[in-house]
């Protein structure tokens, strides 16, 4: 259980993190939404208050490649709620695949700017709470961020997953000593507004359990690492992919 827990999830307005959010909340924690779109993050915050009782989540507007933005949010969220527990490192952008002739210079800044920048940004603004808490943290990359998975196209965004992998093993290596516990989790095709239109049926063909995963298959395991019962688990790297990327 999580109760009495804070808990930040980056990119909560939608998919993996809402559905994070929501299982959260009904472990028991508060949870703080971070997100660009308004509305909704306040529709999921609503939602999940009329389920689990007012004031279990909050939306907070927060870009998370801004700096100005994410040391402004997490001031907020840390002077309202005191101390924060949990950092789950979400949000995320999957630009469109091309060949690098044709790829806009900023759709591969952009890509990298919220998938690696905005994480080393909000690490480095929630760590001074997380190290009073002894607190844990996921950072979400993605079977497209393993070394053995080659994915289509998607130069910018499989090698910010890349970077997300390579980062979280340094903060865990260096973290533990100071008791925070930092794992990282690499989904494969969950159905989510990430992928788009793209057929769902034929990535469930390739998937060895035969079907595209949910929102809560990630939620179920981000919501085990960040409990006591993976206490002893840090510097994890997991596919949570149907068995996609063997
Ligand atoms: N779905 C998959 O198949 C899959 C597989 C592997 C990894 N992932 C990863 O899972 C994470 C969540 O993706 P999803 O599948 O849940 O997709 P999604 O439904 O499109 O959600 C993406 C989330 O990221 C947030 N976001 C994007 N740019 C942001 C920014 N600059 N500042 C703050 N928040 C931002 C979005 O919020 P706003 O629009 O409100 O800003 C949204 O809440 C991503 O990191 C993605 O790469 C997804």
């Amino acid at each position: 259980m999580l109760n009495g827990k804070v808990a930040i999830i980056t990119g909560g307005t939608s998919g993996i993190g809402a559905g994070t959010a929501e299982k959260l909340a009904a472990e028991g924690a508060v949870v703080a939404l971070f997100g660009r779109n308004a509305e909704r993050g306040n529709e999921i915050a609503n939602k999940i208050n009329s389920i689990f009782g007012m004031n279990k989540c909050e939306f907070f507007k927060c870009d998370v490649s801004s700096q100005a933005e994410v040391k402004n949010t997490v001031e907020l969220v840390g002077n309202k709620f005191s101390h924060i527990d949990i950092l789950f490192n979400n949000a995320g952008v999957m630009l469109p695949s091309m060949e690098i002739e044709r790829m806009p210079v900023d759709d591969w800044k952009t890509t990298l700017d919220i998938n690696i920048t905005g994480m080393f940004l909000v690490t480095r603004y929630v760590k001074p709470y997380l190290l009073k808490s002894r607190g844990v943290i996921i950072n979400n990359a993605s079977i497209a961020g393993l070394q053995y998975y080659a994915a289509g196209r998607s130069y910018a965004y499989s090698a910010s997953k890349a970077a997300v992998i390579q980062f979280s093993h340094q903060m865990a290596k260096n973290y533990g000593e100071e008791g925070i516990r930092v794992n990282c989790i690499c989904p494969g095709i969950i159905d989510t507004p990430i992928l788009g239109d793209r057929d769902r049926k034929i990535y469930a063909e390739r998937i060895p359990l035969g079907y595209v995963g949910q929102p809560s298959d990630v939620a179920n395991v981000v919501a085990f690492l960040v409990s006591e019962a993976a206490s002893y688990i840090t510097g994890a790297v997991l596919p949570i992919d149907g068995g996609a990327s063997i």
